[in-house]
């Protein structure tokens, strides 16, 4: 299994290029489910998640080529025949976006046949938001020996209210609802900015959407969706990644190719903290050379700070001057790299859904363990502050959504090596293991 290997102490120096957003190619994939004609997607990361969703979509039928060298970025994805609607239990337990799936299949072919994601490391990972949205549209859902199994012959537009606020579950009835007859209104829906991309991708395809990316989405049914060509958006995560990076190892960089109108929250809450940043149209540079004050955060749904930047925040709260205080309010177990940290010198103390940081703690290097995808990023964060050599072990985790991480920091004077199988090296591979 791989291993991260990383020396703290160097500066981040130079200009990172941030990847197309893994969580909003995920969604889009799942789209050409809709179609029998051919969607092209650009901008697509080379990350882990994006290989489970092809090897999930060609399972079903579908054909799906990744790029190669120059065109490495570009996938193509066929779904002429869908002879199998279905995401095993394998796929699913190692991706839980493998559910969006769910809503183009049973649109699209009638029935869908998919694995209950169960919980995981950040929390329970329901989708009962999921299935009610499409049962409001008219699909009838059995759940059986842990797989949710819905029919319908033609879904029906209808008044869909969120109980809570779900960016899949949103993404997964947005696609459903394309292909259903008559008007779909959804109320209280995420507003994330990938669920605005997925909306753009779908009206290309022939969709009628209108208001993704507010709280309320109309659609109006058609019946039969085209071919398209899309260009994913940047990866708000993973640039908000490299402006903490830079901010902590008190460097100078520019984190280009992003949207900074998607990292306005981060982006107050690094001012607040003291770290000084400068906008471009599509790049911020990061001046890291002020001490930092400690604030507090609280994750929310998009526009609000974001659940998937608390672990790397936590990173940056242990280097500020000042108690913070991080509330995770989306997922309920969201805090296991905070004892990896602690074991790094840090002091934090979690009560509940918050979390308690002291700062200003050195850090030292240590043998770590990385939990989960953001989690492995903040070990990443704290070990470039760290002094000695950090091993970070079950990397494979940050491999799901960050592409060549260990590259992308070298480059920019990071001393940071990976030990073990280097992935992905080719994301096309068919035989790539997981
Ligand atoms: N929820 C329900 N019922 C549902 C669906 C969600 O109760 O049917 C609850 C969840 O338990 C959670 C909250 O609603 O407490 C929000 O979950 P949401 O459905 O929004 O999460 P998700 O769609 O499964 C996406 C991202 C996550 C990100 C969250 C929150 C993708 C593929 N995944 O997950 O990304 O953390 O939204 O912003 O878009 C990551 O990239 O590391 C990652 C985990």
């Amino acid at each position: 299994m791989d291993k991260l290997v990383v020396r703290g102490g160097n500066p981040l120096l130079g200009t990172v290029r941030v990847s197309g957003a893994k969580n909003a190619a995920l969604p889009c994939m799942a789209a050409a489910l809709l179609t029998e004609e051919e969607v092209i997607l650009e901008n697509i990361p080379q990350v882990r998640d994006i290989e489970t969703t092809r090897r999930l979509l060609s399972a079903m039928g579908a054909q799906v080529e990744l790029g190669y060298g120059r065109a490495h970025h570009r996938t193509t994805i066929q779904a002429r025949n869908l002879t199998t609607p279905e995401a095993s239990y394998d796929l699913v337990k190692t991706m839980r976006a493998s559910t969006l799936v769910l809503g183009p299949l049973v649109a699209r072919c009638g029935r869908a046949r998919v694995s209950l994601p169960g919980g995981c490391a950040i929390g329970a990972r329901p989708i009962d938001l999921h299935i009610k949205g499409l049962e409001r549209l008219g699909a009838k859902i059995t759940t059986e020996h842990g797989y949710v199994e819905a029919t319908a012959n033609r879904l029906k537009g209808a008044e869909v209210v969120f109980d809570k606020i779900t960016v899949t579950g949103t993404e997964d009835l947005l696609m459903a609802s394309t292909l259903a007859d008559g008007e779909t209104t959804m109320q209280n829906c995420a507003r994330e900015p990938e669920v605005a991309d997925l909306a753009d991708l779908l009206n290309k395809m022939g969709a009628k959407i209108h208001g993704a990316g507010t709280s309320t989405i109309c659609v109006k049914g058609v019946p039969k969706l085209h071919g398209a060509k899309h260009r994913i958006i940047p990866d708000r995560i993973e640039a908000g990644t490299f402006l903490i990076a830079a901010a902590l190892t008190g460097g100078d960089l520019k984190v280009s190719g992003c949207d900074p109108t998607h990292l306005t929250s981060i982006l107050q809450k690094l001012q607040e903290v003291g770290v000084k940043t400068t906008q471009g149209a599509d790049s911020i540079r990061v001046m890291g050379d002020t001490p930092h004050q400690a604030a507090d955060v609280f994750t929310e749904e998009y526009p609000g700070f974001p659940t998937d930047m608390q672990a790397q925040y936590m990173a940056l709260a242990t280097q500020a001057d000042g108690t913070s205080i991080i509330t995770e309010n989306i997922f309920e177990k969201r805090f296991m790299h905070a004892q990896e940290l602690v074991r790094m010198g840090a002091n934090i103390k979690i009560e509940g859904r918050r979390a308690i940081v002291r700062g200003r703690t050195p850090l030292s290097a240590a043998a770590v363990l990385a939990s989960d995808l953001r989690a492995s990023a903040s070990l990443v964060l704290a070990a470039l502050v760290a002094d000695g050599e950090t091993i970070i072990d079950r990397v494979y985790h940050i491999d799901r959504g960050y592409e060549h991480i260990e590259e992308k920091l070298k480059g920019v004077g990071a001393e940071i090596r990976r030990i073990g199988e280097m992935f992905p090296r080719k994301a096309a591979a068919p035989t790539a293991q997981f």
